[in-house]
């Protein structure tokens, strides 16, 4: 038989009634009612019902009789109208049927480790061991399908709107983004690396300075770091620059790209603009620079609120200069002893020394410190929190960073538990006004809390000359947060070599240091850099929000497991002793 597709096995409807057709693809399902045999076949679109009837033909029914799950088939047939009775409404292709006249196999299939339908729970690591097999289920099916189509939306607008897309290289030097670098050796330069980019964002920077004022790039970024359910050790950003912009030009244009996603995948109507918090509003509100707004709970400071009070664990934590802090959980007095138990324990696993929890109850309060705290304060708490009866309250004292931590983690979980977050919505919300460093007590240093590219505020610049006033300096950055996850993140930059400088030094880069690392990106600012920003939306993320998955790897094709590997292809592996050899490398036992 001649394989000449004539179309897909979602294509065939009632008014193909008669056709004479070839379709491909795999066979889904075989069901064998003693003379009639039916196969399900599919292909990427979806599913055809074919008959084979012994009465057409006994050759081409003894060879159905032969198919079994997931043979590669072609089959030549004339479409019919389905018996009345036998229709099935779910399918776009249910009306129909397909008799068989010619089948060729194309290829046999072994027995299946695991059946390509999205029903039964498959282990993650048998999926990603046989990933083709796994592709072939709907579900994961639908998300390549969809991670494909933002793609094209993406490139349509940006398109649109005069952007070009450039490729930056992937064999590079080391670009700072917080992560350890992915190291290539050289075979030709003895001794030497390449580092996979964690990001493109110098050669972005530098597109500016080549006068490309309006860059982007699906881009793959590589980062060595602890891998989690929304992490991966390659993923893909949209990464975006352009000249002689300010963060308002830059919210426009990715609001415009995300109302237009949200649109056209899910039919959603996104209401701009997306709203704004500061960093430290982020923090106080909600114990997190990711706040996720889906959920109404609120920490509040209680300290105002207990100055006469005799509590060793709060005047302690006062008076050291830190902060006592609560959250207030709706119809969570409901937990029993044995779970706040927990929770007091979780707590500390989180950071915290302990947990006060008081429920309020009709008329009164329970909670292990009743006795230290007194009936008028705990009202006063309550009242504070506008607490009613049902509700529970939960305290940390404690330095303002952990307390703030803590209870910004607990908030979500208890949410969680007690239905009090927002059902189905997308809260999205620009982060802006971070500070410019983070100090670092370990390393006694201050580190960037961005990137060292970062521009600081013009009206912060008077604080960059004094160690004591570093932790002032706010910085141009934004990033886009969405329900609790940080989808994106970029920055208005420096763009004058003497800031540039300036900065490396306050992150204790020396000069030589700073030459070596960064002495191309210094040399290119002296020839008219442009003044410049951007941002990268990690693309992953965006679509496991989508798809509303459980773990980024549910929408990448091929991803690592939590250990780093690829299951399927056993990356990474040893190499041969020639190609060590060749690099001049040795393996240390
Ligand atoms: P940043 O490091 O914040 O910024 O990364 C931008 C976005 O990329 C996504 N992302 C990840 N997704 C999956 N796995 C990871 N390991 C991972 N790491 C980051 C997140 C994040 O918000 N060059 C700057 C951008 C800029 O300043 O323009 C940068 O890379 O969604
Ligand atoms: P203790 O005085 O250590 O027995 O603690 C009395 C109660 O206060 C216990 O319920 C502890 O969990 C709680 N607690 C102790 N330290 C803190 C803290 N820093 N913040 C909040 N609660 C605490």
């Amino acid at each position: 038989m001649k394989i000449k597709r004539t179309h897909h096995c979602a294509e065939l409807n009632i008014n193909d009634e008669g056709k004479n057709v070839l379709l491909c693809g795999w066979v889904h399902t075989r069901r064998d009612h003693g003379g009639l045999i039916f196969i399900d076949l599919r292909d990427r679109a979806g599913l055809t019902q074919v008959v084979f009837n012994p009465e057409n033909s006994t050759a081409v029914h003894e060879q159905a009789q032969l198919l079994k799950n997931e043979f590669v088939i072609c089959v030549q047939g004339v479409v019919r109208r389905r018996p009345p009775g036998t229709e099935n409404k779910k399918v776009s292709t249910g009306e129909i049927e397909l008799v068989c006249e010619s089948l060729e196999i194309l290829n046999a299939a072994a027995a299946l480790p695991f059946e390509i339908n999205d029903d039964k729970e498959v282990n993650e690591d048998l999926r990603l061991s046989y990933r083709y097999l796994d592709l072939r289920r709907p579900g994961m099916k639908k998300n390549l399908i969809l991670r494909s189509k933002v793609f094209k939306i993406m490139r349509d607008f940006l398109d649109e709107k005069g952007f070009l897309e450039i490729e930056t290289p992937i064999l590079t030097k080391s670009t700072p983004e917080g992560a350890r670098d992915y190291l290539v050796p050289s075979r030709i330069n003895h001794g030497q690396f390449y580092a996979l980019p964690q990001s493109p964002q110098l050669f972005k920077q530098i597109l500016m300075v080549a006068g490309f004022d309006k860059y982007y790039q699906i881009a793959r970024c590589f980062r060595d770091e602890d891998l989690r359910k929304d992490r991966q050790p390659e993923f893909t950003q949209l990464d975006i620059e352009m000249s002689f912009v300010d963060e308002e030009e830059i919210f426009t244009l990715i609001e415009g790209l995300f109302l237009k996603i949200f649109n056209e995948v899910l039919g959603r109507k996104l209401e701009r603009p997306f709203k704004r918090m500061s960093y430290d509003e982020a923090l106080n509100r909600y114990g997190s620079d990711k706040p996720d707004l889906r959920c109404e709970i609120e920490l509040k400071e209680l300290n105002s609120k207990l100055s006469a009070c005799n509590f060793k664990v709060f005047e302690k934590a006062i008076s050291a200069g830190g902060a006592v802090m609560a959250i207030k959980v709706d119809g969570a007095a409901a937990l029993s002893l044995k779970e706040l138990e927990l929770l007091t324990e979780q707590s500390k696993e989180l950071g915290a020394k302990g947990l006060v929890w008081i429920k309020v109850l009709a008329g009164d309060y329970q909670s292990p410190v009743k006795k230290h705290l007194g009936d008028e304060l705990l009202k006063n708490i309550a009242q504070h929190l506008q607490a009613k009866p049902g509700d529970l309250l939960l305290i940390v004292a404690d330095t303002k960073k952990i307390a703030r931590s803590v209870l910004g983690q607990l908030r979500l979980e208890l949410a969680e538990k007690f239905g009090l977050l927002k059902k189905d919505s997308f809260e999205f919300v620009w982060v802006v006004d971070f500070p410019l460093f983070q100090y670092n007590a370990e390393e006694k240093r201050w580190d960037s809390e961005h990137h060292p590219f970062t521009a600081p505020k013009d009206e912060d610049l008077k604080f960059l000359d004094s160690a004591q006033d570093l932790s002032r300096v706010r910085s141009r950055a934004y990033d886009l947060v969405v329900n609790g996850v940080e989808l994106g993140s970029g920055s208005i930059r420096i763009h004058r070599p003497e800031l540039q400088t300036k900065i490396f030094k306050i992150l204790g880069l020396g000069e030589e240091e700073t030459q070596s690392k960064f002495g191309f990106l210094l040399e290119a600012f002296k020839y008219g850099a442009p003044p410049h920003g951007g941002i990268a939306p990690g693309l992953d993320r965006l679509l496991t929000l989508l798809t509303q998955s459980s773990s980024i790897r549910e929408v990448i094709a091929f991803p690592k497991n939590q250990k780093g590997v690829c299951p399927m292809t056993q990356a990474p592996s040893d190499v041969s002793a020639r190609q060590l050899k060749e690099l001049h490398l040795t393996i240390k036992e």
